[in-house]
């Protein structure tokens, strides 16, 4: 299955799946990268590895970037099947919404439905969860809707919150999952193993 990637940052999930994708244990072939800051880690590696770099959304003066409609139109051409946001801190075009329903995902480090919507992002979503007393967090996959960390949950994996952790510490326990959490979603979607519940609940299936 054919994917693009979404990154603002370091991109470590990104990497992850990548290198997954490339031994072999994901089924998949990351085709496109895109994001709204060129030269972040995670643009800098795609271009280590060919893979090309989009810029979304536009700039401010308009002088570089895609519009929504040309995105789509992009990742069209490149016959992309799904869109995998990894740590990307733009709003998703709706626009995007309508040309991939059911097909973009979200990873966010905390377990959703707590700690998430807009100004949950980063090292706050830590502080937050450390600062609540929670004696556990851990990252939530989610499909994506029109607003942020509100669409159905697909996966989650359960860390433990320490007396003593800074939110870097905590941050760090939760990427390690997310990285882990990510490749396996990743996997079960190239491999068709995500059935719809009638209510509308994503479930993985396991290997047959
Ligand atoms: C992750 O914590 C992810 O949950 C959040 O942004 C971070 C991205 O990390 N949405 P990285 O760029 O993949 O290292």
């Amino acid at each position: 299955k054919k994917l693009a990637v979404f990154v603002s940052g370091g991109g470590s999930n990104f990497k992850s799946i990548h290198e997954a994708c490339v031994e072999g244990s994901v089924h998949g072939e990351i085709v496109a990268l895109v994001t709204n800051k060129t030269d972040c880690g995670g643009a800098e590696y795609a271009r280590n590895k060919d893979i090309p770099v989009l810029q979304f959304p536009r700039t401010k003066d308009g002088a570089d970037g895609l519009s929504p409609t040309s995105l789509v139109d992009a990742l069209r051409n490149f016959e992309v099947e799904f869109v995998l946001l990894a740590g990307f801190l733009k709003l998703i075009p709706v626009e995007l919404i309508r040309a991939y329903p059911r097909a973009i995902l979200n990873i966010h480090p905390s377990l959703l439905p707590a700690f998430g919507g807009k100004g949950y992002y980063g090292m706050k979503v830590h502080k937050a969860v450390i600062s609540s007393g929670a004696r556990y967090s851990g990252p939530t996959i989610h499909f994506v809707d029109e607003h942020y960390d509100t669409g159905r949950i697909l996966a989650q994996m359960v860390v433990p919150v320490l007396s003593t952790d800074s939110p870097e510490d905590l941050a760090a326990r939760v990427l390690k999952e997310e990285h882990k959490l990510y490749k396996e979603v990743v996997a079960a979607l190239c491999e068709e193993r995500i059935v719809w519940r009638e209510d509308g609940v994503p479930l993985i299936q396991s290997r047959q």
